[in-house]
């Protein structure tokens, strides 16, 4: 079982270094089982999403002080709060005590923290407040006591967190990014809408999903295709944090706004798509930002933290609901689409396939060469 085990991770990771030493001209897909296989998606619980800076979740989720949302992230409960001083905390979830879960709840507003085994309390900066019963407790002192805050980051309004606590800080490995991002500014926009989703499909199918325009057309015929076609899609650089490609609006769509003063007549015509490797992706759009925070939750399941932010303020806006139900529309179309890659992933007589031109499917074969980088047989992991 182990030696099995063994191999086919051993496979994996061999196959992506060999995919980093093909030329473009040669650009595949991985085997199926980089999507199917237990082992793996451990291995990249442990050597990507405790490794790399991830995106929890948006500012917008915790206005206020004591505002807290809770979320998992490789096997460690974590909870966002938003402290007595304003400052957004990533905390672990998990009592001091006896190891409980503190926060039960999804989200919410506290005074303080209760893990309600044994009442133990905490402020909202994760500093614990009192522990019942415990004054006579020898090798007990409260004020050493804490819930652990870990490394994290607020880049544009996205929370991000660093569960290993050794990434080199997100933000100065994002600035070219920054620049295509500048006049649409992201962080200005309010958030309108946010929610959580789980779907039957593997993290980097909807990874690469979102993250490529060639499906636009065949599987978003009615709801971005006459918007923004497939063949209007525009490759960028991408860097080693991040992969981009541009999705420009058909000449006959109907003009969009509030845009904001400083942007581009080309800026307004197109949005700016990318990922922050591994799984955070974004469609900057000229006047509302979609964002979907992606987590493995198994190998055949992904969970899904997203949202819509915008310059308007009133979620329920009318354009904005428009806005938000068209979204929808089409994330049930590329569910569909993935839930069925997942099936077919399955079979042993798919081996992998060709890669589109650059601008359609570059960024796939960017993503594939991050995960080359990051787990590739060359790669120590220790
Ligand atoms: S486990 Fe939390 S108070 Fe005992
Ligand atoms: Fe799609």
């Amino acid at each position: 079982m182990f030696d099995r085990q063994a191999s086919e991770i051993d496979k994996l990771r061999q196959e992506l270094s060999e995919l980093q030493s093909l030329s473009r001209d040669q650009a595949r897909t991985m085997s199926p089982s980089f999507y199917t296989s237990d082992d793996f998606t451990a291995l990249e619980n442990e050597h990507v999403f405790r490794k790399e800076w991830i995106c929890l979740g948006h500012v917008g989720e915790i206005p206020n002080p004591g505002d807290f949302f809770t979320t998992e992230l490789a096997g460690e409960q974590l909870l966002i709060s938003r402290g007595k001083d304003d400052a957004v905390h990533v905390l672990s979830n998990v009592c001091r005590h006896r190891g409980n879960m503190v926060e039960t709840a999804s989200s919410g507003n506290r005074r303080s923290f209760v893990c309600q085994y044994h009442a133990w309390t905490y402020d909202t900066d994760g500093q614990l407040k009192t522990a019942p019963l415990m004054k006579t407790a020898k090798n007990f002192d409260s004020k050493t006591c804490r819930l652990p805050n870990l490394p994290s980051e607020v880049w544009n309004n996205f929370i991000f967190v660093n569960l290993g606590g050794e990434a080199e800080p997100l933000a100065p490995q994002l600035k070219t990014l920054d620049g295509l991002l500048k006049n649409y500014h992201n962080d200005e926009r309010n958030l309108l809408f946010n929610d959580e989703a789980v779907w039957n499909t593997n993290w980097k199918n909807l990874t690469e999903n979102f993250m490529e325009g060639y499906h636009i057309f065949a599987t978003h015929p009615k709801t971005l295709q006459p918007m923004t076609p497939t063949q209007l899609c525009k490759k960028v650089p991408g860097e080693e944090r991040w992969s981009a490609y541009l999705s420009y609006y058909d000449a006959a769509y109907p003009p969009r706004g509030p845009f904001h003063e400083d942007m581009t007549e080309d800026e307004q015509n197109h949005t700016v798509m990318f990922n922050i490797f591994p799984s955070f992706v974004v469609a900057v759009a000229a006047n509302y930002t979609l964002y979907l925070c992606l987590r493995p939750a198994g190998a055949d399941k992904v969970a899904i933290r997203w949202g819509i932010s915008g310059f308007k303020s009133d979620p329920n806006d009318p354009e904005v609901v428009d806005y938000i139900d068209l979204c929808k529309a089409f994330n049930g179309e590329d569910r569909e689409k993935l839930e069925t890659l997942q099936k077919g992933q399955n079979s042993r007589f798919y081996h992998h396939g060709p890669l589109a031109p650059d601008d359609l499917e570059g960024t796939i074969w960017d993503f594939l060469h991050y995960m080359g980088r990051t787990l590739g047989a060359d790669r120590d992991l220790g």
